[in-house]
């Protein structure tokens, strides 16, 4: 298959429209999109990026009365959340709608739903005109592509068309918060963070974790935004380290050739998931990171990099 490349909205959605498979730039990484009530194009999403069929992806809509489509009942929670963070890096659980195919919620009876605010994204989905429902545009379980390169590096061939962007602001995934339960349970951390939620719905919890002591939301079981190198989490850069190792955190960076000094956490999200794709480029064998406070976005970027060094 040839992969089109274009910088072109309309364009790109046009390959939508005929069922294609797209790859677009969101604020917080690339998605892969089909659109929501396609059901044949939705399989070649998981076909695409070999992503297990038991993971269900976020619906991402243009306009606030395409989550009507998607979504059976907006709970009073929901709608606060929809108000407050809309369009942004949050993605909401809702009841679906009988509308949606059960391929996108892997069989689910609920649906993740987000709208970006990234200008091209919002440009691209008011003109495919329906709700796309898209996972990072990935391999499975490798880092999320904060750039279109990295999309094409993954799945050049294997989709119709990559929408280009520049390099996403946020560089980490949307938080997502569960809003069917009485107390909306934050499933995954994002850019939004569990004290901004708190400040909209006070009592909002930090809930990856069921009773049963399974992760309530299906792809936080997977293995995840691994780098091929071994991670290891640092309070600072260590010494005495060989060539083959590299090094990402705020500020000194110690003795390490291969590194990148943040200027802030907001910079160290950005960076993370390109940072640990040049070094599998590099044939790195291991990326030191430092670890942050785990407050605002800090919270997200530590999930992910204790995912990658569990990875
Ligand atoms: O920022 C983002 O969220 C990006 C951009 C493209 O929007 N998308 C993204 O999608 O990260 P993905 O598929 O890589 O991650 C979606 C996460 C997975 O952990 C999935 O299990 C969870 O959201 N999820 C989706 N629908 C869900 C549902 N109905 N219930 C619980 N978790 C759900
Ligand atoms: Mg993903």
């Amino acid at each position: 298959m040839r992969t089109l490349l274009t910088a072109s909205p309309r364009e790109a959605a046009k390959v939508i429209a005929a069922g294609g498979v797209v790859a677009f730039p969101t604020e917080t990484v690339y998605g892969l999109g089909a659109n929501v009530f396609n059901a044949d194009a939705v399989a070649r999403i998981f076909d695409a990026k070999q992503r297990p069929a038991d993971n269900p992806l976020i619906a991402h809509v243009g306009t606030f009365e395409q989550i009507n489509e998607l979504a059976s009942e907006i709970p009073s929670s929901a709608a606060k959340f929809i108000r407050a963070f809309f369009p942004g890096p949050l993605t909401i659980v809702l009841r679906r709608s009988d509308r949606v195919p059960l391929i996108a919620t892997a069989g689910l009876d609920t649906i993740g739903v987000r709208m970006p605010r990234h200008p091209i994204a919002r440009d691209f989905l008011k003109e495919c005109g329906s709700p796309v429902v898209a996972p990072s545009a990935n391999i499975s379980g490798k880092p999320s592509p904060t750039t279109w390169e990295a999309v094409y590096e993954d799945l050049n061939g294997r989709i119709d068309c990559i929408l280009q962007g520049d390099a996403t602001e946020i560089g980490l995934e949307s938080t997502v918060v569960d809003c069917t339960t009485p107390v909306p349970a934050v499933l995954r951390s994002g850019a939004v963070s569990l004290q901004e939620l708190q400040s909209v719905v006070p009592g909002t919890e930090f809930s990856e974790i069921a009773p049963d002591g399974t992760p309530r939301s299906p792809g936080m079981k997977h293995r995840h935004y691994s780098p091929k190198a071994k991670v290891v989490i640092v309070d600072s850069p260590p010494i005495g380290t060989s060539e083959s190792s590299a090094y990402i955190g705020i500020g000194d960076t110690g003795e390490f050739s291969h590194a990148i000094s943040c200027a802030d956490v907001d910079e160290y999200a950005r960076q993370i998931f390109e940072f640990f794709r040049e070094c599998d480029r590099r044939g790195t064998g291991t990326i030191y990171c430092q670890a942050v406070p785990e407050v605002g976005i800090g919270a997200a970027v530590m999930d992910r990099i204790r995912r990658a060094a569990a990875g």
